[in-house]
């Protein structure tokens, strides 16, 4: 069955999808003209507002028919989210996001940490409207993994001998875990305690699938699919999965050369260094490992009633392992 986004996932959230999304554009305020200007720039690209959509979803997987606060908290996310990907551009030095030039290359660097801040501030601002000092303490807890994953990732930087293991905790952190605030706070602001837990491994597999995936992309796709430039990991010297299982499975003057664009950063071996992605069979071994979590998100949803909302979720991790954007 090939699963159509919006009838196989949003269709059964789509009044409430509306409500997030006008509630994001209410929620963006600000007496400074380049707050506005900036914040509105990114979050009027739009994006798959895939976080948002998964927390609905799981609302309505727990139980919840009376969605108001969830689509706040939903707007929340994507917020937060938005905030996360103007400073990863800083970091990365991206020029491309969403199919716009970033806000660093728009403006600047200064002025993408600044606002990206503001996002941050804004969203626990709204946060706190919500009026539930458990799912506070959860975001609070949660954002400050986010940016230790970054941070952790940073670390990792031009090392050839970072570990699958290291990387995982890296991916789970930037990644992973904003997936699992949108989804277990659902719960938790629903009073659903007994749903935390699957919902929060639902999406932490999710996450790090979805992550393997990017990381893949970022060798495969190109610009116009994407969105963003693909070849940014390794102008970074990022050890992503697709790296790091290259060297494992090759040696000699091929080894050397992906070790030495770890260690150096740049472009000029990108070509090679697809090429050696590709005919080492690292691209399968990322695929596999990318469909093992997908496979552990699906089977962390069975203890949830079967539900049209249940199955929407399945979808979303179904259609993301085959995403090619
Ligand atoms: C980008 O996330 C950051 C990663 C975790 C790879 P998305 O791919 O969900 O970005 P948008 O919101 O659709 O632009
Ligand atoms: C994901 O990191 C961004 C965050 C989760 C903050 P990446 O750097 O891999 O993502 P892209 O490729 O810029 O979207
Ligand atoms: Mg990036
Ligand atoms: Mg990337």
């Amino acid at each position: 069955m090939t699963i159509d986004f919006k009838q196989d996932i949003l269709a059964p959230v789509a009044s409430d999808f509306a409500a997030m999304d006008t509630f994001i554009n209410e929620g963006i305020t600000s007496k400074v003209a380049l707050v506005m200007a900036v914040s509105k720039h990114v979050v009027e690209a739009g994006g798959k507002r895939m976080r948002p959509i998964m927390c609905l979803l799981a609302a309505k997987a727990c139980g919840e028919e009376n969605l108001e606060k969830h689509t706040k908290l939903a707007a929340i996310i994507e917020m937060l989210h938005t905030a996360t990907l103007v400073h990863d551009d800083v970091v990365d030095e991206s020029g491309l996001r969403r199919g716009r030039p970033t806000a660093n290359a728009t403006w600047n660097n200064q002025t993408a940490v600044l606002v990206g801040d503001f996002l941050i501030s804004r969203s626990f601002d709204l946060l706190v409207d919500l009026d539930n000092m458990s799912l506070l303490k959860d975001f609070s807890t949660g954002t400050c993994e986010i940016a230790e994953g970054e941070v952790l990732q940073l670390q990792s930087q031009h090392q050839p001998d970072t570990t699958e293991e290291t990387y995982l905790s890296i991916i789970h952190g930037k990644t992973s875990r904003l997936f699992e605030l949108a989804t277990e706070g659902s719960a938790i602001l629903s009073g659903k305690d007994q749903f935390r837990e699957p919902l929060r491994k639902y999406a932490g597999h999710f996450g790090n699938a979805f992550q393997i995936i990017d990381d893949i992309l970022d060798y495969t796709s190109d610009a116009e699919t994407l969105g963003k430039n693909i070849g940014d990991d390794l102008m970074e010297g990022k050890p992503t999965l697709p790296l790091i299982s290259a060297l494992a499975n090759t040696s000699g003057e091929e080894r050397e050369i992906v070790r030495k664009s770890i260690a150096t950063g740049g472009t000029e071996n990108l070509e090679r260094v697809i090429s050696i992605v590709q005919s080492s069979g690292a691209l399968d071994y990322c695929r596999k490992r990318a469909t093992e979590e997908t496979e552990a998100a699906l089977q962390a949803l069975a203890v949830l009633p079967n539900t049209p909302y249940r199955q929407a979720l399945e979808n979303l991790a179904k259609l993301a392992l085959n995403r090619i954007q």
